[in-house]
């Protein structure tokens, strides 16, 4: 069975000690860098913005997996590109022309992904979805870490793979919000590839072993 990923979502990070939890994070068994980009607009909230990548890039060893929301994400493809990222979401909601603004993620050398809000149902993906690379469903209300995990999130896991698999499609899972070593192996078996968590690992006595046991768990 292919291997399920772990995100750490850098929003739960100590921002004082950015550097330390960015080594933290090489040294673990995580995969991706989570980046959470909020202009409270899209949500009501503010996380940070490019000068804050671009030094997470400089120390940052693995895949980097920028999670926007943002309205117009168009506008900054080609900035986060050259930010270093390597996977770039934007959500469905912000998006008038999602077709073209995948082509256009792809063309920055990027992977593309798609996020929904909880609201938002998996099947208004399907004449896209041969194009994404990563669809992101949010397993809370976006904005905010620490929040609690959605229940219907599960269901959507399961149609959305079947979704891909129907379409014959290479597009991975991942879940955002609320994930911990409760619900992670419920969702890769419904067919979650990748799980983001913040406030699980960052609040937790020693991340390193909890980015372990996640992954342990998402692969059990
Ligand atoms: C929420 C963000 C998440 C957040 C997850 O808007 O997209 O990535 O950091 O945090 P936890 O794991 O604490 O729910
Ligand atoms: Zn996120």
């Amino acid at each position: 069975m292919k291997s399920k990923l772990i995100a750490p979502s850098v929003l739960a990070a100590d921002f004082a000690n950015l550097q330390r939890d960015i080594e933290m994070v090489n040294q673990s068994d995580a995969d991706w860098f989570h980046i959470d980009i909020m202009d409270g607009v899209f949500v009501p909230n503010i996380s940070f913005g490019m000068p804050v990548l671009q030094a997470i890039s400089k120390h940052a060893k693995k895949t980097i997996d920028v999670h926007l929301m943002i309205i117009d994400p168009d506008r900054y493809i080609k900035t986060f590109a050259e930010l270093g990222a390597n996977i770039l979401t934007v959500h469905y909601e912000a998006c008038t022309h999602l077709h073209r603004t995948l082509q256009a993620i792809k063309a920055e050398g990027m992977q593309a992904g798609v996020a929904l809000n909880p609201h938002t149902p998996v099947s208004l993906l399907v004449d896209v979805i041969k194009d994404i690379d990563l669809v992101c469903i949010m397993s809370v209300n976006p904005g905010f870490g620490g929040q609690s995990f959605i229940e219907n999130t599960y269901k959507k896991v399961t149609e959305l793979k079947k979704l891909i698999t129907e379409n014959n499609a290479s597009t991975k899972i991942e879940i955002d919000g609320g994930v911990t070593v409760k619900n992670a192996q419920q969702l890769t078996a419904a067919g979650a590839d990748v799980l983001v968590a913040g406030s699980f690992v960052f609040n937790s006595e020693n991340p390193i072993s909890t980015i372990s046991d996640l992954k342990k768990v998402a692969n059990s």
